[in-house]
């Protein structure tokens, strides 16, 4: 029994993924059940801890919470306290402000011995500040896009690559009735994890993710290859971050005030125009967007997620603090959060699933 722990705070932060809640409910039921900790809940990620938005959580709140999608305590993707926007320039740019001080006097006025984090690349690197003016964290890997350095696995994913298949799977038929070309845009920014293993489960036959650049003569290609054998549609999954061969990822928009600033998307509805063009093959492009991240999590995430709670709590039982949870090999282990902090795990154009895709004749672009 680890004495230094009474009470702990819980937050989500970044964006949202179904089996956050699992997490929630994992980790307060562990920490409540087994060990007899308080827990807190912090509003609206690390927005909470700099609001000082911390109040009790309660054991009827995180009951029956297993399946619902979203987060009960809400999550934000713009609140860095290192880099945290204080307002506007005369030219309307954000002013940058460090209010780590503050973040740091609302976990000490609420008596937190520790806070477990459930977020992604981005909330792991604001733990990773945090921890530096003395908080005691512990991270849980959470996104749709699988891209946290270390971990083979993050919670959401597994659920969203099913939400993604079916859509593709949906395309399917309606682009065979049609004789029509199908671009359906998947998200996951620089990492292609969640188009690789979609298109691999719907069986699309052309698979472009922002490892490898796409070519778009090669893909004109593998449409008229599969007309010549008697196939007039094609089917495209397409990573939001895909880009052509010597050129640049289509920006949707850019948000001023968030740390990560880029919000890519709109690659499907270009490449489709082109295709369109050279081909004379009628094409369609649909953006999945967040309804890959909506509703409840796949019974793997609920386990995963499960898991990776009970992990948690057990971490900072053992005084295993600032770590993060990380599956490696099919195996629950744990790496320092600092060194997943500015990074993102991206697919390796060499990676065995990419073989196997090429092997089944998917055209990856290239
Ligand atoms: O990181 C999760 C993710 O859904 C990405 O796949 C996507 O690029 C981004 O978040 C979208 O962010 P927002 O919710 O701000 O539109």
């Amino acid at each position: 029994m680890n004495s230094d722990i009474k009470r702990i705070g819980v937050l989500t932060g970044g964006g949202d993924c179904p089996g956050i809640n699992a997490v929630i409910r994992a980790v307060t039921k562990t920490a409540m059940n087994d060990y007899g900790w308080e827990c807190y809940g912090i509003r609206d990620g690390f927005l909470g801890l700099i609001e000082n938005r911390i109040e009790p959580l309660a054991w009827d709140q995180c009951s029956n919470i297993l399946t619902r999608g979203g987060t009960i305590l809400g999550t934000s993707n713009k609140a860095n306290p290192s880099r945290f926007a204080v307002g506007k320039d005369k030219n309307g740019e954000p002013i940058w402000k460090d209010v780590r001080d503050k973040a740091m006097t609302h976990y000490r006025a609420h008596d937190l011995d520790a806070v477990v984090v459930i977020g992604g690349d981005g909330t792991m690197s604001c733990a990773a500040t945090m921890i530096e003016m003395g908080g005691r964290f512990v991270g849980v890997p959470k996104t749709i896009d699988n891209d946290i350095m270390s971990s083979d696995l993050t919670f959401g994913f597994q659920t969203a690559v099913e939400i993604a298949t079916d859509a593709l799977d949906r395309v399917h038929t309606t682009a065979a009735s049609h004789h029509r070309i199908i671009l359906v845009e998947l998200m996951g920014r620089n990492a292609g994890w969640l188009t690789l293993n979609a298109g691999i489960a719907s069986g699309s036959d052309v698979i472009l993710i922002p490892e490898i650049p796409y070519s778009v003569d090669k893909i004109c290609e593998k449409c008229y290859d599969r007309k010549l054998h008697g196939k007039h549609f094609t089917i495209i999954a397409i990573s939001e971050g895909a880009k052509p061969v010597g050129g640049v990822q289509t920006i949707k928009r850019r948000i001023a005030d968030s740390p990560d600033a880029i919000r890519l998307g709109g690659v499907a509805h270009v490449l489709r125009d082109e295709l369109e063009e050279l081909t004379h093959i009628e094409s369609r492009a649909v953006v999945l967007g967040h309804v890959q991240r909506g509703g409840s999590p796949c019974a793997d995430d609920r386990v995963l997620a499960t898991r990776f709670g009970h992990a948690a709590i057990e971490l900072l039982a053992n005084k295993q603090y600032n770590e993060l949870v990380v599956m490696q090999n099919a195996q629950l282990g744990h790496v320092p959060i600092d060194s997943v902090a500015n990074q993102q795990r991206l697919v390796n154009p060499e990676d065995e699933l990419v073989a196997v895709a090429r092997s089944v004749g998917t055209c990856m672009g290239d």
